[in-house]
């Protein structure tokens, strides 16, 4: 355990290891954190547990404390992530009263089974817990219909669950003690990948949470390094990643067989290149997708190409094309291509699936048959110029 403010300890795990977050959906190059923490005061209070895999020597850490000692929880997020040890701990003491809202008890009781001594609370409620007193803030759909968070006044500290979180385990639990530069990687990654589907739930709930004036001394997220100095400085970072977010560049991402797709790509990129354009190109087969998904997330444009393999696109982009519509990305115009043999289907499912992910192309999919001539790479070359104009960059 290690003391955030003079009453409030950090019980959570450092995982160094970890890759893969979500299954094998999420890469996690520099690891993560699962963040619990124990409000002392006059009733001691548990927020948040670990992931089950991390059980023991969490569980080490609560029995020293004494489970006995723990007056209430609160579950903040259900994900097994964060409420998946909770179990152990109502297993010795079951009669803990746990804080959460009425779809966290729904979501724990699904978990486990039992019928605990449930307090379901909702934005507003307050808990008074002996000098603090503790302020519930619902967090419906940021990102699962469970979230909330707690603010407690007298240490000044918001426990924002997942919410201004990253997937990065560093020595220190503060972000004035870390590389910066790591620190806004990992965050806008997560960002990306995690919350962009709900961008537009996160802006109005910013503004209500800078509403309610806060006194805040420490964002203490349950993922990665706490935000100390400057905390808000991720609320202002989290309003304008979801308000359409973008930098100067354009990516163009394709997945080749025999380089006549991967010629395209250069094409397209020459003709950004020749408008001054910033242009990043990979080949999506052989890139990290979690790190593909917050390249277009920070992008302001991008052309996707594929040659057609079994009467599509080939797996790489397929996937990436589903990814890009579950992620709800907006004010991405793009432009799709891509070589083919007999049948062409490739180049206009990468153009029909990022339509009906309501982005908007800057022109038909340009295609080559078999190896594309000097004509095709010049029409690749004139829509990436195309590209550029209509993104005027
Ligand atoms: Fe970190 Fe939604 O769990």
């Amino acid at each position: 355990m290690q003391k955030i403010t003079e009453n409030i300890l950090w019980t959570g795990i450092k995982d160094w290891d970890l890759r893969h977050f979500h299954g094998q959906e999420l890469s996690t190059q520099r690891g993560t954190t699962y963040n619990a923490y124990i409000i002392l005061d006059k009733k001691n209070v548990l927020v948040d547990t670990v992931w089950p895999p991390h059980a023991l020597p969490f569980m080490d850490e609560i029995r020293a404390f004494g489970v006995e000692n723990i007056d209430a929880i609160i579950i903040n997020h259900m994900e097994p992530d964060h409420g998946g040890t909770l179990g152990m701990i109502m297993d010795i003491k079951p009669d803990i009263p746990i804080y959460c809202t009425q779809k966290g008890k729904e979501i724990i009781t699904s978990y486990f089974r039992k019928d605990w001594n449930f307090v379901t609370v909702k934005t507003g409620d307050t808990l008074d817990i002996g000098e603090n007193t503790l302020t519930f803030v619902e967090m419906k759909m940021i990102h699962w219909p469970d979230s909330m968070m707690v603010y407690a006044d007298k240490e000044k500290v918001l426990f924002s669950n997942d919410a201004f979180g990253q997937h990065y385990c560093t020595k220190s639990l503060f972000n004035d003690e870390v590389d910066n530069h790591e620190l806004y990687q990992e965050a806008i990654k997560y960002y990306a990948n995690i919350l962009t589907p709900f961008a537009s739930l996160i802006k109005s709930k910013v503004l209500e949470i800078n509403k309610l004036g806060l006194d805040v001394k420490i964002i203490a997220p349950s993922h990665g390094v706490l935000w100390r100095e400057n905390p808000f400085q991720i609320v202002e970072k989290y309003l304008e990643w979801s308000d359409s977010y973008q930098e100067d560049f354009v990516v163009v991402i394709y997945d080749t067989m025999y380089q006549s797709t991967k010629k395209m790509a250069e094409g397209i990129e020459k003709g950004l290149r020749g408008k001054g354009v910033l242009v990043k190109l990979y080949n999506a087969a052989v890139t990290d997708p979690s790190y593909l998904l917050t390249e277009i997330f920070k992008s302001k444009g991008m052309a996707v190409g594929s040659c057609t393999v079994n009467n599509g696109a080939m797996a790489s982009i397929h996937t990436l094309v589903h990814e890009i519509r579950s992620h709800k990305f907006k004010d991405k115009p793009f432009l799709a291509f891509g070589s083919h043999g007999w049948s062409g289907e490739a180049a206009r499912d990468i153009h029909e699936g990022l339509l009906a992910a309501k982005l908007s192309p800057v022109a038909n999919p340009v295609t080559a048959k078999y190896n594309p001539g000097e004509d095709v790479l010049e029409a690749c070359e004139k829509a990436g110029a195309m590209l550029a104009d209509i993104l005027k960059i």
